[in-house]
């Protein structure tokens, strides 16, 4: 993990969260989050502008961070800061840059994301138990007001459980059903909509049932929702989608809260749009120009039979005859040329051995 080769004297300047959690772990970690014991503007700005291989490529004043690129890595080096929660479940405001190791630690989501690693001697500070947290499998938070703080954490327990299989402490447990009890839907959906697509795009099955059965879901919407009969995470192994996590999040029902974007929202719109498919014809129709999205949340939640027939079968079936082909046999191009290809598609639904010969002599025979 040594990627900052600087002498730092002062030894100030840490690794934390999950990069020191997850190497802890023996797992590779992608983000790369640091700390320093003050102010990290001016410790960037004074100690290392200037090393080889380095620039500074955003600061941020009011949270007394910086962003730098070292060695064409990117890393996020943070003052250690309090903070408070003024409007529950939004972002906090800063109160204190440069606070002690133990203060900066308080306002983290829970102990295995609370251990600090000296960029310098690369001992292990842990203030909070984390390490012992880490051995025992456990997710704990740091104080009972972590979840009113942010509700985003409940997730992010979820998420953090299911990917390192480990469990909620009880008492942990406990303040999260009372939460959950009592929420405060006054909060940022944006973060929520992160958490929800980290956690989902883990295609976990187990992850989604703890979501519902322990009324994790309540963040998102008011509405009772009940656990869907199918195994989620097989049916995205045989039906790959790029949004894995809206298959999940899309069995709640009720998004609104959530933004979202235009394609998003149109799987949902398309789901909601489709109603009862009688015959192959209309199921064809349905589903031939919306997304596997859409298709396979119409099969957990809607018509099982219906979206396997499209997915297994019908899907593969295309009428071959164009418009060209239709102008060759003397037609005028009209909105009768759909009325055509909806008939020939028909045919070919039933006999989908029909050749391109024998679809243009259907053609014929209707003209
Ligand atoms: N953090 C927090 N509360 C949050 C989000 C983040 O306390 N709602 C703190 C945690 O200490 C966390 C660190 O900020 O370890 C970095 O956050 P993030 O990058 O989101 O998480 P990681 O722990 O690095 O996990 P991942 O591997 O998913 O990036």
């Amino acid at each position: 993990m040594e990627i900052i080769n600087i002498k730092d004297t002062s030894n100030k300047l840490y690794y934390v969260g999950g990069v020191v959690r997850d190497e802890l772990l023996g797992i590779e970690s992608f983000d790369i989050d640091m700390t320093y014991e003050g102010n990290a503007i001016e410790f960037v700005q004074q100690k290392l502008q200037g090393i080889e291989d380095f620039e500074i490529v955003q600061v941020n004043e009011p949270f007394g961070t910086v962003r730098v690129k070292v060695s064409g890595r990117e890393i996020d080096i943070a003052s250690t800061r309090e903070e408070v929660y003024e409007k529950k479940g939004h972002l906090p405001s800063v109160t204190r840059i440069g606070c002690s190791l133990k203060e900066d630690s308080m306002r983290r989501d829970f102990t295995v994301n609370a251990l600090y690693k000296s960029a310098v001697s690369g001992e292990i500070i842990d203030l909070t138990g984390g390490l012992d947290d880490l051995k025992n499998k456990t997710i704990r938070v740091l104080h009972d007001e972590s979840f009113i703080d942010d509700p985003t954490r409940i997730l992010r327990g979820l998420k953090f459980s299911i990917r390192f299989g480990f469990d909620l402490d009880e008492h942990t447990k406990k303040l999260q059903e009372n939460y959950l009890k009592n929420i405060n839907y006054d909060m940022c959906y944006k973060r929520v909509k992160k958490e929800l697509i980290e956690t989902f795009n883990l295609n976990s099955q187990a992850a989604f049932e703890k979501f519902i059965k322990q009324n994790i879901y309540k963040l998102v919407t008011e509405k009772d929702v009940i656990l869907p009969k199918e195994d989620i995470e097989e049916l995205i192994k045989e039906y790959p989608v790029e949004n894995v996590w809206l298959v999940y999040a899309g069995c709640i029902g009720d998004l609104s809260r959530l933004p979202l974007t235009k394609i998003e929202q149109k799987i949902l719109d398309d789901f909601n749009a489709i109603g009862e498919l009688k015959n192959d014809f209309e199921i064809y129709k349905a589903f031939e120009k919306v997304s596997t999205e859409t298709i396979l949340l119409y099969l957990i939640l809607k018509n099982k039979f219906a979206a396997k027939r499209y997915l297994e079968t019908l899907s593969k079936i295309k009428i071959e005859i164009t418009g060209e082909d239709l102008l060759k046999l003397g037609l005028k191009p009209s909105r009768k040329f759909s009325e055509i290809f909806d008939y020939v598609l028909v045919k070919k639904l039933e006999n989908p051995e029909l050749s391109k010969e024998d679809e243009i002599n259907i053609v014929r025979g209707i003209i």
